[in-house]
């Protein structure tokens, strides 16, 4: 990557306040940089994407060879009480204790998982994320909300859990699939669009001029996560201004449903807003 395109990814961290403590996001331009700071943190245990692991297992050597971790392939399926009993089975293989940290490397699902294992293990221990999607990155990696597919039902359990710590490097949405980048711009235009309908046409505009992958995407990311945080603390569990974030997903989440989740989520969401548009 070029020293243009990493001096336009280091971005300032924000700090998210909430009633059970504050927690940041940091951006770390270079994957190099988050193995060294991630291989420093003593007693963690490593929820790894399976993509992941097999696209950087390269780049994660140094924390595989170091770490206990356990390697799960982020399915709708997966994302259940049966991918959270292989998570805990880990942390008890490990001897996990009460001052283990979960370190989530992956999108949603991982997160998901990660978060509901660490609110209900010793009844909660600490969570740190590293969103690898370009939707965990500008979205879901704030707020503390986690949920698990239950008898078919999308996100029917859940909990709230902050994580400790966010550690962004866009580097990884090289790797990224077209089909999941446009998912990820889903809740991005959904964010931009609470923010405002400036910020939705800036957005709109920057896009159609460059492209999905434009340079500007880490300061994209950066906005949303801007917009979201003023959402977030001003409702943190979600009983009133907040719920203008799940603005779609009623529909989106039927889509998913009856598509088995061939339609990403943030896909699904984008088209749930275009209905209830109507
Ligand atoms: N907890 C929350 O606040 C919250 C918010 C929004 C969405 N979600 C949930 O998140 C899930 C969707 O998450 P997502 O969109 O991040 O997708 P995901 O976690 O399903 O990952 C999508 C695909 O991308 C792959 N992948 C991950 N990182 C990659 C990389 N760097 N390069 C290449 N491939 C990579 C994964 O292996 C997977 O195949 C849904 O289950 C949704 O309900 C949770």
């Amino acid at each position: 990557m070029a020293d243009s395109q990493r001096s336009e990814l280091a971005m300032e961290p924000l700090t998210i306040n909430s009633s059970r403590g504050a927690y940041t996001v940091n951006f770390v331009p270079e994957i190099e940089t988050l193995v060294q700071i991630l291989a420093s943190i003593e007693n963690t245990f490593l929820v790894l994407d399976s993509t992941v692991a097999s696209l950087y297992g390269v780049h994660l050597k140094r924390l595989l060879e170091a770490k206990p971790y356990v390697i799960v392939v982020p399915t709708e399926e997966e994302k259940s009480l049966a991918g959270c009993e292989t998570i805990l089975a880990g942390l008890v293989a490990q001897n996990a204790d009460r001052n283990t940290k979960v370190i989530a490397i992956g999108g949603g699902i991982i997160q998901d998982l990660a978060t509901m294992c660490a609110h209900i293990y010793f009844r909660g221990i600490s969570w740190i994320f590293v969103p690898t999607t370009l939707l965990a990155m500008a979205d879901s990696c704030i707020g503390a909300k986690a949920s698990i597919n239950f008898r078919g039902y999308k996100n029917q359990l859940g909990v709230f859990h902050s994580p400790g710590q966010i550690y962004i490097s866009p580097e990884f949405l090289i790797t990224v699939t077209e089909d999941e980048l446009r998912s990820g711009y889903g809740e991005i235009f959904k964010l931009h669009f609470a923010g405002s309908p400036e910020k939705f046409f800036r957005l709109a505009k920057l896009v159609e001029n460059e492209s999905w992958r434009t340079p500007s995407l880490g300061k994209i990311i950066h906005t949303s996560l801007e917009i979201k945080k003023a959402y977030i603390e001003g409702d943190e569990f979600d009983t009133g201004i907040r719920r203008h974030l799940n603005y779609g997903h009623t529909f989106g989440h039927a889509l998913e449903s009856v598509t088995s989740h061939r339609v990403p989520h943030g896909l699904a969401i984008s088209w749930g807003m275009d209905l209830i548009n109507e």
